[in-house]
Order: C-alpha cells, then structure tokens, then sequence
C-alpha cells in the first residue's frame, strides 16, 4: 500500500526510470526522456577513496591513470561488485537529476532495471544502493521486461514476444507473456567478452597487446557476426609483446568476425536453446511478430541476420537499442497502476521517510 504521505508527495514527484548497466548507465525522466547517459566507471583515489570522476571523465581515464588513482567498473557481469562505489555513482546521477529541477520536488520515485539471473542478496543490494542515492521509493524490475517494455513489445498481452538483450556484461534472452517472463536465458557472454575476444586474437595472431577501448573500438567500427557486403580493415595500435615496442597493424572483418566466433556463437545457442524451451503456442507468436534485439550487443554488424539465419524467424534491432531499458523502466511509472498490477517481476523495496 502506498502511504498517505507518499501518495502527496507523488503528485509533485519526479520519477526516473535506471538502467544501471555494466558498460552504461541511463537515465530516463518522466516528460523529459534521456537526461544521463553516461558511463558506468568512477574513478578513486586509492589511498583515501575519494571519488575523483564519474561517468565520461572517469572512462577517459581507463588504462591511463597513474598508481594513485584507479579508474573502476563497480558493476561487472552485471550485478554490483563494488557496492560502495555503485552507490556513489547513484547518488552523484540521481542528485544530478534532482538538482536540475526548477522546483524544489520531493526526492525521485526510481525504477531500477536489474538482470533475471541475480540472486536475493544482490536484489538487496541495488535496492539498498538506490534509497540512500535518493530515491523516496525504489522498485526493480527484470531488465528483460524493462527492455522489452522500451521496445514497444506488448508484455502485458496474452502473446508471447522474445527480446535479447545484449549489453556489455551480459546477454539476456527472455520469452515474455502476461506480463511474466515465460523463458529466460541470463549468459554472462556479452560486448565485454567480445572485446577480450579481440584482445586475445591480437596477442594470440600478432603478438600484439592492445587496451581495452582499442578493443571496443575496431569491435564497434568493424567488428561483424556475418558477412559483410565489402569487407573492411582497421588499424589496431598497441605493443608488440617481443620487441616492447608500439606497433600498429591492419586487421580486417573478416580476422575480427573470426576473433567473435566463439562469443557470437554462445549467444546463438542461447537463443536457440529459449526457442527450444518456449511452449508452442508461444512460438508461433514469436513466428508470426519476430525477435527484437535490444542493447549495445545488438548493433554488431550483421547479428540479427546471423540469428535469423540460425532460428529461422524475423529478427529485428528494436528501435534505439541501447536506450530500451531505462526508457522501459520509466515507462512503468508512467503507467504504474497498469503495468504494477501485471508485472510479476516487480519488486518494491523499502522506503525511507
Ligand atoms: N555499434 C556497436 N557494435 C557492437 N557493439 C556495440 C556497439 N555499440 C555499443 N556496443 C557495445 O554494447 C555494450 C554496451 O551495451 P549496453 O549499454 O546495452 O550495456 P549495459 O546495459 O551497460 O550492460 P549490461 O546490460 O550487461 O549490464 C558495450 O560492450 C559496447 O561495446
Ligand atoms: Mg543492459
């Protein structure tokens, strides 16, 4: 039940739907869209653990700082390794959301996009993490749901539609139906392992040791998951590890899909393993409306051909991908009386006064 006083407070309120993800974290505000996109790395000081940088400042620092300072990822795989720095990262997002308010409005309703896969304690941990950054009430939803609701799927339906959502730490493969997940696949194969892929292939092939946003980069500009039309090179720079010395080399699309192998691959079978899992009727659902991509993952080259090759159905990239979940979970408040009543998977967790 919602409080008297909560219920008052709802009527000024600012409400804000997270996406706290391994690679990115999003903000999405009720009326006005998008507000924060930004990183999820913070940057300490080591000695004294003064936050020094969050966000786009503290990434730039990744692989370049020197021993005092360590720029770090709190979250990995998706959920919350470095609980203390998560909830700092939190607060400094939501309170810069709040201060940019003309009006002094109560503190925020949050909804906070979690995996499917974690555990209880972990639940606790990003709700606990949400109410001391802020929020007057928190709420987690599965990122799967959140997802799907940011691509426009009709999850609240007796029909069933499948979204993959493919982020930095993991990939998440849901069947969802009457506003319940049906199916789901929590594989911690994503854009992360993808890089260390390219890392791997650069030390392997050319002795060559090259940095993870290097990584990122060529995966981004010319990484692929099936043929392309031309194919292309690009440069990789790094050190040769026999002579020690920077060296930069031309690789192409075809090595680079060849370093994805094995991580595309996993995330093949992983759909292809939910299909197997899914109930008929629910498939021919999914025949008839498709498969939506979501996340960063989804924008490889040439992914959703590869898949649709594979599962034999339409695959699609949902319309702005990497914004799916925080536009998703934002989308809950906006229809809360809707979507709480149908969402199983929500969770409401305690609130402070
Ligand atoms: N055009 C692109 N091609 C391939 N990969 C991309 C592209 N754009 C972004 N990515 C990758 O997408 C990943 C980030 O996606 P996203 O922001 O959805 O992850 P996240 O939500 O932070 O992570 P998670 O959901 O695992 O917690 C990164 O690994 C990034 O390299
Ligand atoms: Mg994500």
């Amino acid at each position: 039940m919602v409080s008297p006083l909560n219920w008052l407070l709802g009527l000024f309120s600012l409400d804000i739907g997270i996406d706290l993800g391994t690679a990115n974290t999003l903000v999405d505000v009720r009326g006005r869209g998008i507000v924060i996109n930004e990183p999820s790395v913070v940057a300490i000081e080591k000695k004294t653990r003064r936050v020094l940088a969050i966000g786009s400042e503290a990434k730039e620092m990744v692989g370049r700082t020197p021993g005092n300072i360590v720029a770090i990822r709190p979250l990995r795989d998706g959920v919350i390794s470095d609980f203390d720095v998560t909830e700092q990262m939190l607060h400094y997002f939501i309170n810069k959301v709040h201060e940019h308010m003309l009006l002094r409005v109560p503190r925020p309703r949050v909804v906070v996009g979690i995996p499917s896969g974690v555990t209880e304690v972990e639940k606790r941990a990003v709700n606990d993490a949400t109410l001391s950054a802020g929020a007057r009430e928190a709420y987690l939803i599965e990122e799967p749901i959140a997802a799907a609701i940011g691509a426009d799927l009709p999850v609240a339906d007796a029909r069933g539609s499948m979204i993959v959502d493919i982020g930095g730490g993991t990939t998440e493969v849901a069947v969802i139906s009457l506003g319940g997940i049906v199916v789901a696949r929590s594989i911690r194969v994503a854009g992360d392992e993808m890089d260390e892929d390219i890392m791997n292939y650069a030390r392997q092939k050319y002795n060559l040791l090259i940095g993870e946003q290097m990584a990122e980069s060529v995966k981004i500009e010319c990484g692929s998951a099936y043929p392309m039309e031309t194919e292309r090179t690009v440069c990789l720079r790094g050190r040769n590890l026999i002579s020690g010395l920077p060296e930069r080399i031309e690789i192409s699309s075809v090595e680079l899909r060849e370093a994805l192998r094995n991580s595309v691959g996993i995330i093949v079978d992983t759909v292809r393993q939910a299909i197997d899992e899914t109930p008929p009727e629910l498939i021919s659902d999914l025949m008839e409306h498709g498969i939506a991509l979501a996340g960063g993952g989804a924008l490889l080259h040439g992914l959703a051909e590869r898949l649709s090759e594979e599962t034999r159905m339409h695959v699609y990239v949902a319309p702005e991908p990497l914004t799916c979940v925080a536009r998703g979970a934002e989308k809950v408040l906006e229809n809360f009386d809707l979507l709480h009543k149908t969402l199983a998977s929500m969770q409401r967790g305690s609130t402070l006064h």
